[in-house]
């Protein structure tokens, strides 16, 4: 079956066919710049943008950096405040013509890493972190998901986590790999307190720089970067439509 994912970020919005029986992308992805600060009507003509692109008909799978329940946005951390109380897959439905079924971006990251990649056959808890403008986050237990962690939001010295250890707060700190290496290293140390993952998968843009940053991130789990890397939502969404009837 093929199903448009669409990722919408903190940056930009992404989106590509997926083949939900492979996890493959059939088309190059295709990707639009968007300040964080875009309105619900906004995003969702950039997100109608996207499904033009591909002339889509048929049913769309969407990614939100929010909690999400059912249909509902209930949280919009990075982007307008506005999300909140929207029904996202009727604004997202209406903007593009098709059946659309919404889920949390890192929820659905954890999907395709558990399904085709990183997490593939693993029974144990599994943690999967995605480092981008904010964090997210997502648990899996006998390769089921448990929906709508928000780990990112832990408070780390007063605030939530994800504004001293996103990838953007990376940059926007000047923080040199060792440094932030060693913070998300403690960061990473909390969760395992509280939740004792056998498996814990860092995912967005970063995790391509593996290499760079994991000698300082010391963890009991055994650690290891998305295989997706920063396509993991794209290719999620796409699955999370696909189970939806
Ligand atoms: C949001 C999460 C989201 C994460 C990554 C956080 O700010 O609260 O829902 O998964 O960012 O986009």
């Amino acid at each position: 079956m093929k199903i448009l994912g669409i990722d919408i970020g903190g940056s930009a919005i992404k989106g590509a066919p997926v083949d939900t029986k492979t996890g493959r992308l059939t088309a190059e992805r295709f990707r639009i710049e968007t300040p964080a600060v875009l309105a619900p009507a906004a995003m969702a003509r950039t997100v109608a943008e996207v499904a033009r692109h591909f002339r889509w008909r048929g049913r769309i799978g969407i990614g939100f950096p929010g909690v999400i329940q059912g249909s509902r946005i209930l949280t919009s951390a990075n982007l307008h405040p506005t999300f909140i109380g929207r029904d996202g897959a009727a604004l997202f439905a209406r903007a593009t013509g098709g059946r659309v079924a919404l889920v949390n971006d890192a929820d659905a990251a954890g999907l395709a890493e558990m399904r085709f990649g990183a997490g593939r056959g693993v029974e144990g808890t599994t943690l999967l972190l995605t480092l981008g403008t904010g964090v997210g986050s997502v648990l899996f237990q006998g390769g089921a998901l448990y929906p709508n962690t928000e780990f990112g939001h832990l408070p780390l010295r007063g605030r939530s986590a994800e504004r001293s250890i996103s990838a953007a707060a990376r940059k926007r700190r000047g923080l040199h790999w060792r440094e932030w290496g060693a913070e998300l290293g403690d960061y990473l140390h909390r969760l395992e307190e509280l939740l004792w993952p056998e498996l814990i998968i860092i995912g967005g843009g970063v995790s391509s720089k593996s290499k760079k940053f994991f000698p300082y991130v010391k963890t009991r789990a055994r650690l290891v970067p998305a295989s997706f890397h920063n396509e993991a939502g794209i290719v999620g969404a796409a699955l999370w439509a696909a189970e939806k009837k």
